[in-house]
């Protein structure tokens, strides 16, 4: 079982397909603030298991809509002094113009606002907005609850910021040692140079948004009792998007296949897939290494939201080890995506 948290867009399915591809009960999508505000992306859940049939068997609870310290004035100030990302995420300044173009919404006054031209997927139904606003649960209360139902057996999959899980580790002494695991897209390390001596796009691939959009979140989440933390750090660029692989997953037309093969593009890496299939399957890792981690949290660092790694012998108190993955069989990768976007579970 497991409780898939993200910040859902147009073309964030695949992570989703491939639990339930792989037999896995998906108890809920629930959403966070990261690349966009919450708001927007917890409709993108919706419309994207609507795609699929799928609203009737995986509900989409809603998250925490700010992180827990940061703001959009606190990031752009710590960016003048440490100097810009490639992509700042939610934090992006606002831009009237790209938001009417469709692109999901960033910083600007409210938060909640929704930006239907998004929705290349289709807007969901007012039925399920309806239902989905009328919900009182949210991530974090969903959490707690279905850890404390499920003993043992749910696994908690973070491919956004860590808001809503620090939000339910603080609510509940036994959330993390009564889940089954986390498993977490991002986390790099030893990526300096890579954010220099290349384009701006290996720069923001080796960026760590995930975690520095919301830097105490990860914090907490990451030195929580869970009995076992698994990291899709720097093994979540090992796998790169392709023409070829596209056209052949496009061989199979459904609507998944059609938004993957129109919407996708051939720059970015498997992200939050890569997190997905690890998990699913931990068969495909092929190198990792357990060792202790913490994120610093200091404003005044250049290293702000990033992860910091540690030996036994040297770690400080409070940190706690984690399953770090080097590398996947990328071929298996690529199958397991290929099957849950061509043949998708169904409810
Ligand atoms: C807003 O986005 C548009 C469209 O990409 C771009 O032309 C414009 O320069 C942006 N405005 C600012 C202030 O960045
Ligand atoms: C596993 O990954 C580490 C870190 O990238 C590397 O140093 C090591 O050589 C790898 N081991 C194997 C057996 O591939
Ligand atoms: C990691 O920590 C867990 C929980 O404290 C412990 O059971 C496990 O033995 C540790 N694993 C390694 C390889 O140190």
């Amino acid at each position: 079982m497991v409780i898939m948290d993200n910040d859902w867009g147009s073309i964030t399915f695949i992570p989703f397909l491939l639990a339930l591809k792989a037999d896995w009960k998906v108890l809920g999508l629930t959403s966070c603030t990261c690349n966009s505000w919450e708001h927007q992306q917890s409709l993108h859940a919706l419309a994207t298991l609507a795609l699929g049939n799928l609203t009737p068997c995986v509900p989409v609870i809603q998250g925490a809509t700010f992180p827990l310290l940061n703001t959009y004035q606190r990031f752009q100030a710590w960016e003048m002094v440490h100097g810009a990302l490639p992509y700042e995420g939610v934090f992006r300044p606002y831009n009237a113009t790209l938001e009417a173009l469709g692109s999901d919404p960033t910083a600007g006054d409210d938060p909640w606002r929704i930006i239907p031209e998004a929705f290349t997927e289709g807007f969901p139904s007012a039925a399920l907005v309806d239902a989905l606003h009328s919900n009182p649960a949210n991530a974090a209360s969903f959490m707690v609850e279905q850890v404390r139902k499920y003993p043992g057996q749910v696994s908690i999959y973070v491919a956004g910021a860590m808001t809503n899980v620090a939000l339910a580790v603080r609510m509940d002494p036994h959330f993390a040692d009564l889940a089954k695991e986390l498993v977490i897209m991002g986390g790099y390390l030893d990526v300096n140079l890579f954010q220099v001596r290349g384009s701006l796009q290996q720069a923001d691939d080796n960026s760590d948004i995930n975690l520095m959009i919301d830097p105490e979140a990860a914090k907490i989440t990451l030195t929580a009792a869970w009995p076992s933390i698994k990291i899709a750090g720097n093994v979540a660029n090992q796998v790169i998007n392709s023409q070829a692989f596209l056209d052949e997953v496009y061989q199979v037309e459904n609507p998944y296949s059609t938004i993957f093969y129109n919407n996708y593009g051939t720059y970015f890496p498997f992200w939050d897939e890569t997190a997905a299939a690890l998990m699913v399957d931990p068969s495909i890792i092929l190198n990792s290494t357990t060792f202790y981690v913490d994120v610093d949290t200091s404003y005044g660092s250049p290293s702000y939201g990033n992860l910091h790694a540690y030996q036994k012998s040297l770690m400080p108190t409070g940190v706690r080890n984690v399953t770090y993955i080097h590398q996947i069989d990328g071929d298996r990768l690529h199958s397991m995506i290929k099957a849950a976007v061509q043949y998708p579970a169904t409810c």
